[in-house]
């Protein structure tokens, strides 16, 4: 199609004033629906299998049936994690602003020093923000389909001491999808060790398992456990992993999880103690009845699993029917989690989007998948199908091929 017929048909789209959205990264209402037999399953029994009642304070580390869900999620031992409140994220604020202003196990506290993150890209745009937020540089690394460039990170962290944390979505990742190979996560769980002083100089990994059992593939697919690596590499107190079960059951209203060694977690919870005395143990025993084994566990997740992949079919059919064979576009084709990553030709992902933006379909931000907002390529952009329906992302798709067609042509 020569520029002036594209110009013309995406002048006809502009005319349809579609309304869409492919920013946000949660669950459909069919998804959160799965869970409606959260409301009322306890029927007025409150009392936990350690006796204690939830309705009552306490309990910081999380009732134990709870946290058998969050071992479920997690692989780390039920003793090792803390059930909390509903969301991963505002943990892993807390452990990163712990970290920054007190220390954590045995470090000292950073922020007297500089101190920089090690961010793999793309990623996720809330982990940058909350490490921009918190005073602390991040310095990007490569994103492979195995995981992060592991070369670049360890010469990161043997040669700049100023590097104190990283940041790690191992599975089914926040933007491509990738799942870290077993390599790499043997590599990873041996970082702090290559910090000769974990006082002064130390260094922690953020594990943040948010797509642990959200597979959608016709296999699930495995993960090597973080928690077997750090035991054999003895960094357990340098590893913290993150789940929740924000999109598995009620988005707003799940539990998270924390887990790591008993050093860090005690630390934790005496700073925790200051600020809260328990978390909500009712919601924690609604889960834990819900989704009382790992069988029910996978059950659920099948269901979500047939609601989302028809859009993740229909994401790559309308890319495939619009980019394939171009040149111009190269896109994640993932088995699990949320997302599908497209990167454009160099220079182009903002006309994209604002192109996109122009013809009805709100996409997000392009550069919002690096750190500062700053895609030095200007060429990936981050695509969200769960909350649209399959029609909704048949004519997004539309959009986005037609969009990255006329931008190439314009330039
Ligand atoms: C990688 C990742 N971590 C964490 C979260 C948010 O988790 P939570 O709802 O538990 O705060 C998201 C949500 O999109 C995510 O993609």
């Amino acid at each position: 199609m020569n520029r002036q017929t594209l110009e013309r048909e995406f002048a006809n789209l502009v005319e349809r004033e579609l309304s869409l959205n492919l920013t946000r990264g949660k669950p459909g209402t069919a998804q959160v629906a799965l869970s409606d037999a959260l409301d009322g399953i306890l029927d007025g029994n409150f009392i936990c299998s350690d006796g204690a009642d939830a309705r009552n304070y306490g309990g910081l580390r999380g009732i134990p049936e709870c946290c058998e869900l969050g071992s479920a999620l997690t692989d780390y031992p039920a003793e090792l994690i803390m059930a909390a409140g509903n969301s991963s994220l505002q943990l892993m604020y807390f452990v990163l602003e712990t970290i920054v202003n007190y220390g954590l196990a045995g470090s000292g506290a950073l922020r007297e020093n500089p101190c920089k993150a090690i961010c793999p890209v793309p990623g996720y745009d809330r982990h940058f923000a909350a490490t921009e937020f918190l005073g602390v540089e991040m310095v990007c690394v490569d994103l492979n389909d195995d995981g992060p460039d592991m070369d670049q990170v360890e010469d990161l962290v043997l040669n700049d001491p100023s590097t104190s944390i990283m940041w790690c979505v191992p599975k089914h990742s926040n933007p491509t999808g990738c799942t870290y190979s077993e390599t790499v996560v043997r590599r990873i769980a041996n970082l702090p060790r290559l910090r000769s002083d974990a006082h002064s100089s130390p260094f922690f990994v953020f594990w943040d398992n948010a797509y642990s059992v959200h597979d959608f593939g016709t296999e699930p697919v495995a993960l090597s456990s973080i928690f077997d690596h750090a035991v054999a590499a003895e960094t357990l107190d340098r590893i913290v992993a993150f789940a929740s079960t924000s999109k598995i059951t009620h988005a707003g209203a799940g539990v998270a999880f924390l887990a790591s060694g008993n050093w860090l977690l005690s630390d934790l919870e005496a700073r925790l103690s200051v600020m809260i005395i328990g978390f909500d143990k009712v919601n924690q025993l609604r889960h834990a009845r819900f989704l009382p084994d790992r069988e029910r566990l996978a059950e659920h997740m099948q269901k979500h699993a047939a609601i989302v992949r028809p859009l993740f079919e229909a994401t790559e059919k309308g890319l495939q029917e619009q980019l394939g064979n171009t040149g111009l576009a190269t896109w994640t084709q993932p088995t699990g989690g949320y997302f599908v990553s497209l990167d454009v030709p160099n220079g182009l992902a903002k006309e994209v989007v604002a192109l996109a933006r122009s013809a009805g379909l709100q996409l997000t931000a392009a550069g919002a998948t690096f750190p500062y907002g700053n895609d030095p390529n200007d060429a990936n952009i981050r695509i969200a199908p769960t909350f649209a329906s399959v029609e909704e992302v048949e004519a997004a798709m539309t959009i986005v091929g037609m969009s990255v067609r006329l931008a190439a042509a314009r330039r």
